[in-house]
């Protein structure tokens, strides 16, 4: 069931997010790289696979309280200066470890685990935007 709830869950900002732009209704909720200025912003790639594989828990319709409190994906667009590398810092980290998602999903449900090009596609992300912060 926790499959179908996180699916819920991205497709109600799909439809949320569809209502004010119907073509690309990612774009509502992060903040694309060209319209972002000196805060993090996301490539469509690294979105992607944020959406697919984090979003659903680290976003407000997450079901885990711990999940919420350690990482947004909305807030994080939000945060600048150390506060946003410090950020950047803890998901390289975890994407270092293969820590993401929780060991627990991935073995309930095997296809949310990270692909190696999904990995790299995170990491490449989050390097590039802790290298404009510095
Ligand atoms: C099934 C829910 C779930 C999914 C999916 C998930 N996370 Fe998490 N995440 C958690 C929880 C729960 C914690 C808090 C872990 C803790 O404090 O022990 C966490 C913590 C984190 C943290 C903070 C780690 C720290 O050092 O405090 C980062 C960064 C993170 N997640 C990144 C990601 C990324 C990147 C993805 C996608 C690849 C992802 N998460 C997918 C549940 C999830």
């Amino acid at each position: 069931m926790k499959k179908f709830t996180l699916l819920a869950g991205a497709l109600l900002l799909f439809a949320a997010s569809g209502m004010a732009q119907e073509k690309e209704p990612t774009k509502i909720l992060l903040v694309p790289e060209a319209d972002a200025g000196k805060t993090v912003a996301f490539t469509l790639e690294a979105m992607s696979v944020i959406e697919a594989k984090c979003l659903g828990c680290h976003s407000p319709s997450g079901k885990s309280d711990k999940a919420k409190e350690k990482m947004q994906w909305e807030k994080l667009q939000t945060l600048s200066g150390a506060d946003a590398m410090a950020k950047l810092d803890e998901i390289l980290e975890v994407l270092d470890k293969g820590e993401m998602p929780p060991t627990k999903m991935v073995e309930k449900y095997p296809n949310m685990k990270l692909t190696e090009e999904e990995s790299a596609k995170l990491h490449k992300w989050a390097e590039a935007a802790l290298a404009k912060l510095e």
